[in-house]
């Protein structure tokens, strides 16, 4: 299968897995399902969704298979409990029933099974994007990457187990902030800031006797650097809690990729390069390390430029280094050509990928596109 994205998505292209919507007022809605031939209707439909793109069966690609981060079912039933412990936050003024923490507690026990058991923990960015209601689902990818950073750390299950609660729980003093700052297109006041700032700080006010000390230090300091310049207290690399630092990178990393009200989507492999940038500043370099392997720089199924000037597409990412996966070269014609493996083919370590391909679908790949969806018509 290939990710192709909607401004290329042509009638005659069949899906290779369901598009299933988890907006505000489509929660949990299966848009399209596999298999579905697109037409123009459904072509209208996914764009109407806003829906960054879709993956396709590609007979020269049927080798490539993405699978589901964690199984739909438990996403729509995490999602839909961190709905809910979110709004009951907002109508209630802060008073969350225990009960309530309890359903939480066991969506995090779930989790943790879930991601424990995979073979691998590779977190595809392009699952999670988009067509999710924003705040529901940032915390829950950042509960997701703190869970494999923490897998791959080696963190015991009940630290798994706090953690998981802290990535979930981080935001919710957020719902006590007006619905206007927080969605505010452009740039905040200083004032509308100084608002936000004090989200960590509501939550912990209002789950104190709900859940345990490490949960509360975790959500507390989550915007906290290790050089001081976070918020709430500016605290220092020695004092911020060790959720907490795993929490910012998780945070980071994915408020950066999502598209938010307030700009443009930057590309995964932008986002590694600005958080490596603040190692030592911001982050703890030994949580970068295993964060990197649990993320990819370039989705499998997508397009890359090569520094070389060739177009390829991804095939297999490596954990030991996410800037180098197994490409599948474009030829100049449209046809496909070899596997290059960046990482281990050492004829090709002088190459590098410089960008990512979204907007290369048209230059060159038309061919690839086209027997994509006109094999199958003629099937
Ligand atoms: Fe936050």
């Amino acid at each position: 299968m290939l990710f192709i994205t909607n401004k290329h998505l042509k009638p005659g292209m069949i899906l290779a897995r369901d598009i299933v919507l988890y907006d505000s007022s489509n929660f949990n809605t299966l848009l399209l399902t596999k298999g579905q031939v697109l037409n123009n209707a459904y072509i209208k439909r996914i764009n109407y969704h806003d829906i960054e793109g879709a993956y396709i069966e590609s007979e020269v690609f049927d080798d490539i298979n993405v699978e589901s981060y964690i199984d739909d079912k438990l996403k729509s039933e995490s999602l839909s409990q961190i709905k809910d412990v979110y709004y009951e936050f907002r109508m209630s003024s802060g008073k969350i029933n225990a009960s309530t923490i309890k359903q939480l507690s066991s969506i995090v026990d779930d989790l943790i099974t879930e991601l424990l058991y995979k073979d691998s923990l590779t977190y595809n960015v392009l699952d999670f994007k988009r067509y999710d209601s924003y705040t529901f689902q940032h915390c829950l990818n950042v509960a997701m990457l703190s869970l494999s950073t923490g897998i791959s750390i080696g963190l015991s299950e009940s630290r798994l187990h706090d953690l998981g609660m802290a990535g979930l729980l981080h935001d919710i003093g957020k719902m006590s902030i007006p619905i206007e700052i927080l969605n505010k297109p452009g740039k905040l006041t200083n004032e509308e800031f100084e608002i936000i700032k004090t989200h960590p700080v509501n939550a912990v006010r209002q789950l104190q006797n709900l859940v345990s000390n490490d949960i509360l230090r975790g959500i507390e300091s989550h915007h906290e650097k290790l050089d001081g310049t976070g918020y709430p207290y500016g605290r220092k690399a020695d004092n911020i809690h060790y959720y907490a630092k795993i929490l910012a990178v998780c945070d980071v990393y994915d408020a950066l990729t999502s598209d938010r009200p307030y700009r443009q989507t930057v590309f995964p492999n932008e986002v590694i390069e600005y958080i490596m940038g603040c190692a030592y500043t911001h982050f703890d370099y030994e949580i970068l390390k295993h964060f990197f392997k649990v993320i990819v720089a370039y989705p499998i199924g997508t397009f890359v430029k090569l520094s070389n000037g060739k177009l390829a597409v991804v095939v297999k990412n490596y954990s030991e280094n996410i800037m180098r996966p197994l490409i599948r070269i474009i030829n100049s014609d449209g046809t496909v050509g070899d596997d290059v493996d960046l990482l281990y083919d050492s004829e090709y370590m002088n190459i590098t990928i410089v960008d990512m391909g979204y907007d290369y679908e048209n230059s060159g790949l038309t061919g690839v596109l086209k027997s994509t969806y006109e094999v199958k018509v003629n099937n």
